[in-house]
């Protein structure tokens, strides 16, 4: 039987601990790390668009918050480390900034190296009348040296056609597909936490368990430090501990740092109730949910006769 580790979940930071939920600011927590200890930073920062625990800010007031707090990253990230911010769009009257692409220059300015933007797909959200509604987010995954760790076997995903054979040539016959899986690719299809996905807490907005795993699983080994400096629920450390990582991170709003020390513990006793890996997106036709049939009977083709009719 699988046995859960526990630990002690403390409130400083020290490299001989495991759990670490620093109950304040994340340059708090970040001026006590060594330099370059940790294996992995990883992180959802405020967007600055008025959430409960955020006061929205000029931009680019916001973009050197958010450098003050990248630059204490990199020095805390170990050469062979990688930095994944998780991001949306920032939203000024109207008008979407996508914050990729303005905290972009600060780590290539740090000296980092971009190593992938992953495009993180989810079905859930605002409906907007105006653009069309936002159905993707951005992790930006950055290095510091060419050194850095990657360990694709532990999350690759099936082949769409694993019995595929080499039809000619000298390995004609044989299998031309890795047993162990493809490369997930940077497209990311992972349900988003929103209202009945077993995850949700009060938090407005946390990542799901299963997105950070894959970066803790491949950027990672067992025993490193994960890192969040902005920590909400602690879907960071839950996903480290989980693996047999160390995790840390700080939490300003004293709910939410509470929220988070409680799912750790949970984690610890093997009770935290997550979206497992791997389990398929749910499929409401082919689950044959009756609601997918539409009562309105033919109005969508009548609609698109119409326009049809209209071209
Ligand atoms: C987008 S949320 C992160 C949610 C997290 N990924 C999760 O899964 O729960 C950002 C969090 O950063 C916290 N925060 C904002 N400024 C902070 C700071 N200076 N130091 C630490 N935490 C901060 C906010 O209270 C909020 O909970």
């Amino acid at each position: 039987m699988f046995m859960f580790a526990t630990y002690k979940i403390s409130d400083q930071f020290s490299l001989s601990r495991h759990v670490v939920v620093h109950p304040g600011d994340c340059l708090d927590l970040l001026h006590r790390i060594p330099d370059e200890s940790m294996q992995l930073i990883v992180t959802s920062p405020p967007y600055n668009i008025g959430k409960e625990y955020e006061k929205k800010l000029k931009l680019d007031a916001y973009l050197d918050q958010q450098a003050e707090v990248i630059r204490e990253c990199v020095r805390a990230l170990s050469p062979h480390g990688s930095i994944c911010w998780q991001v949306g769009n920032y939203v000024d009257n109207g008008s979407i900034i996508p914050l990729d692409t303005v905290l972009y220059p600060i780590f290539t300015e740090f000296g980092l190296t971009m190593r992938n933007r992953i495009i993180w797909h989810f079905e859930h959200g605002l409906h907007c009348s105006k653009r069309f509604s936002g159905r993707y987010e951005t992790i930006i995954w950055f290095t510091k040296t060419k050194e850095y760790l990657f360990n694709l076997d532990p999350v690759r995903v099936p082949q769409k056609y694993p019995g595929k054979k080499y039809f000619k040539g000298p390995k004609a016959g044989k299998y031309s597909c890795n047993p162990l899986g493809k490369n997930p690719g940077d497209l990311w299809v992972i349900p988003n936490v929103k209202s009945n996905h077993v995850e949700k807490t009060g938090h407005p907005c946390q990542f799901p368990v299963e997105l950070i795993e894959r970066l803790v699983l491949s950027m990672t080994n067992e025993g490193d430090w994960v890192f969040d400096p902005f920590l909400g629920t602690g879907t960071t450390i839950v996903a480290a501990l989980r693996h047999d990582r160390r995790g840390a991170g700080a939490e300003t709003v004293p709910d939410y740092a509470h929220i988070a020390r409680d799912r750790i513990q949970q984690e610890m006793d093997g009770t935290l109730r997550t979206r497992p890996m791997h389990k398929p997106v749910y499929d409401p036709e082919k689950a044959g949910n009756k609601l997918t049939v539409a009562p309105w009977g033919t109005r969508r083709n009548s609609a698109q006769m119409v326009f049809l009719e209209q071209e």
